[in-house]
């Protein structure tokens, strides 16, 4: 028998949040039905295949397929639900506002819905979207049914163990009774439920967001300061790190962030400000200094190779982290294109990511293995912090390179280590050795 806590939820969105949000409320003992407006991918769904890289997520779907359905009909999928979660995109618009056309589908969709409990918006969304949502409900007759806010937090490559083990989960709710019932689907999972209003909940996903995202742009500004200064960032970060009001988290230099994230979320925050007659200073630095990271890196490459134009560079890495296929404002496009456009030839490695056919990568060439990709190569650049290039035969590479430089973007090398192969290695915020 049902626990009485267990409910019929309907996910709208079969995207990361929609699938990872409906496996794990699956886990936990929901009912669960997703709905997409995707005909293939409601298909492989069906059919027992996750059109998503998710570690973990395959199982969990698999585990769960007694309380976990897919389809494209939204009728369908409100029919017998308790509870209709919104978790389609938001992609940004010219204006860099978020589009919440997708989320409007969605609340047009369950207007005859009147046995819902309530509505819940997961969809990254302005602050203040809760009020006009409600509006639209109340206005389709729909006030008896409660609405809430519950942001993700979920990093991709670990959004499983991210939902289940939460560092907090968040619930906006204007009345109690929905804020409890929200709550009550969380049973199970292994973190502290925060509740608060609506709006408030809107805020925290996106200024939260935007401080990680400055927390990351300040440790590469540092970088920066470190080789004017002949500092080493690895050594400044540990030390920094060791105080526990700081902490040793999203300190790592790079190539600045990319993903679906971070870059759509602090846009859009500065846009909502913009909005109002505010200029958010302090973001729209973080937005450009994150902006020149890749830039910066292209430049000192160009000086080290004395120019890029008829040079070979092997790009290591594309997707925008390790651990996942998503190329979404992955700095390695930025890369490629720049390096592109200053006449050099782009030979790309990366285990997962499928950068698609459109430019700049139609112009680049895709190899199997790191050694092939830098076969001929004037300079490798290390753009994702794939595990796997810590495990690459190395000395192989630098046989087979025309020229043995190395430009490690994510510090995942050891320096010395790099030198004593005979490589001029550069690295993010450290010296550049040679032996
Ligand atoms: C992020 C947030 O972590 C998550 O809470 C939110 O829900 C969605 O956005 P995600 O985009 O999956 O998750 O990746 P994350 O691991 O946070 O990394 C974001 C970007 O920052 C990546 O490009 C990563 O390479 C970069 N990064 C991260 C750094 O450059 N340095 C760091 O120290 C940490």
């Amino acid at each position: 028998m049902a626990h009485p806590s267990h409910r019929r939820i309907a996910i709208f969105g079969a995207g990361y949040i929609g699938l990872v949000t409906g496996a794990c409320f699956a886990e936990l003992g929901h009912n669960v039905v997703v709905r997409d407006i995707q005909p293939e991918r409601i298909r492989l769904l069906n059919v027992g295949d996750v059109p998503i890289y998710e570690p973990g997520l395959g199982d969990l779907i698999a585990r769960n397929k007694e309380r976990l359905t897919f389809t494209l009909d939204a009728e369908e999928a409100v029919r017998d639900a308790d509870v209709a979660y919104v978790c389609v995109d938001t992609p940004p618009t010219p204006s860099g506002d978020a589009n919440l056309s997708r989320v409007w589908s969605v609340i047009d969709a369950l207007k005859a819905a009147s046995h819902l409990a309530a509505v819940v918006v997961k969809s990254t969304v302005p602050v203040g979207t809760a009020g006009r949502v409600r509006a639209a409900l109340d206005a389709a007759g729909l006030s008896h049914v409660g609405y809430a806010s519950n942001p993700e937090f979920t990093a991709e490559g670990k959004a499983v163990s991210d939902f289940l083990h939460p560092d907090r989960v968040v619930i906006g709710a204007d009345d109690p009774a929905t804020a409890e019932l929200i709550a009550s689907l969380h049973e199970g999972i292994d973190g502290p439920v925060v509740i608060m209003d609506t709006a408030s909940a809107e805020m925290v996903k996106l200024a939260a967001n935007a401080l990680l995202a400055t927390k990351i742009t300040f440790t590469n500004e540092i970088a920066t300061m470190c080789e004017a200064t002949g500092a080493d960032i690895e050594h400044v970060t540990r030390a920094i790190g060791l105080d526990h009001r700081l902490g040793p988290h999203f300190m790592q230099a790079g190539l600045g962030y990319g993903g679906s994230c971070f870059p759509k979320d602090s846009r859009a925050l500065r846009a909502m400000a913009s909005n109002a007659g505010y200029a958010f200073q302090l973001l729209t630095a973080v937005i450009e200094v994150n902006d020149l990271q890749p830039r910066r890196a292209i430049q000192r490459l160009k000086t080290e190779l004395d120019g890029l134009g008829g040079k070979t560079i092997t790009l290591l890495g594309l997707a925008f982290k390790a651990g996942t296929d998503d190329m979404r404002e992955a700095p390695s496009t930025v890369i490629a294109s720049r390096l592109l456009a200053e006449g050099a030839t782009v030979r790309t490695w990366d285990p997962l990511a499928q950068p698609g056919d459109g430019e700049p990568w139609s112009s680049t060439t895709r190899h199997f293995t790191p050694v092939e990709a830098m076969t001929g190569a004037d300079a490798a650049l290390v753009v994702t912090e794939w595990p796997q290039l810590a495990e690459v035969p190395w000395d192989q590479a630098r046989a087979v390179m025309r020229r043995p430089l190395v430009f490690d973007g994510r510090n995942l090398l050891d320096p010395a280590a790099m030198a004593g192969l005979g490589f001029t290695y550069m690295s993010v915020g450290r010296r550049t050795v040679s032996r």
